[in-house]
């Protein structure tokens, strides 16, 4: 039987955030754990700095048996990381959920960030009900996408690294980029214009969902978009990823 709360940890390039989750509404329980991604996102000290994070979660919510889901910034399978865009090569190739298995000492479920983040949004937010190709991508240091088709997930789709115009796209329409240029909301929004529209013409989707940090004020430059699908913000923005982890951990 599924258990009714679960610990979701989503790893990013900048911050791990976790906290435990009602499996049945999708609420956080706890209170957001957060420590920063230690400079260079190394293997050892990403999993040190995990430990560090878990710790605080299990002591307030006596967490140590509840279902734990990791998200994390690369394609993830089979429990292999075998991509590395904003962390180190090291990750690439490393049975990254067995090591982290052995440091924590428990059972986990490990899996790419934004398809967690799609999961959580297909349960408990924006695509829940909604038929059709929904892609949902996560405006942040990268740009992570999950693609689900009547409610199924397509795994490690990876759309923040199609070419475009010459450049990887994320390098160009991520969050990151707009405070890495300077970019004003209308500047960042055309290279937004730019990237939709030519996930328009791949996948003719049903509805974009946009997460990541930025999506709290997507009310800045949503408005901006000409697009042919909807395109709205995640309900559970930033916690997306932590929802979807535990989730999953729990089935
Ligand atoms: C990574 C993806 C990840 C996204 C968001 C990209 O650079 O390649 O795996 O989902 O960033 O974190």
């Amino acid at each position: 039987m599924a258990s009714e709360h679960a610990i979701g940890i989503d790893i990013g390039g900048t911050g791990i955030k976790g906290a435990v989750v009602d499996l049945g509404t999708g609420a956080l329980v706890t209170e957001r754990f957060k420590v920063r991604t230690p400079e260079g996102g190394r293997p050892r000290d990403i999993l040190q700095a995990t430990e560090g994070l878990l710790a605080g979660i299990a002591e307030e919510a006596d967490g140590t048996r509840l279902p734990l889901g990791v998200c994390f910034p690369a394609v993830v399978k089979r429990g292999r990381t075998l991509s590395a865009a904003n962390i180190s090569e090291e990750w690439i190739g490393l049975p990254a959920e067995e090591l982290f298995e052995q440091a924590l000492g428990r059972e986990i479920h490990f899996v790419n960030d934004a398809d967690a983040a799609g999961v959580a949004e297909l349960r408990y937010g924006a695509a829940v009900g909604v038929d059709g190709v929904v892609i949902l991508t996560t405006l942040g240091t990268g740009i992570g996408s999950a693609l689900i088709n009547d409610g199924a997930l397509v795994p490690n789709t990876e759309l923040g690294h199609l070419e475009l115009d010459g450049h990887d796209a994320e390098r160009r329409a991520a969050y990151s980029a707009m405070e890495r240029e300077s970019l004003s909301w209308e500047q960042w929004a055309q290279r937004l214009q730019r990237y939709y529209t030519h996930l328009e013409s791949l996948f003719t989707p049903d509805l974009f969902i946009v997460g990541g940090g930025v999506s709290k004020y997507s009310e800045s430059f949503l408005p901006l978009l000409r697009l042919q699908t909807p395109i709205v913000p995640a309900v559970h923005r930033n916690n997306a990823g932590i929802l979807g982890a535990a989730s999953l951990a729990s089935r």
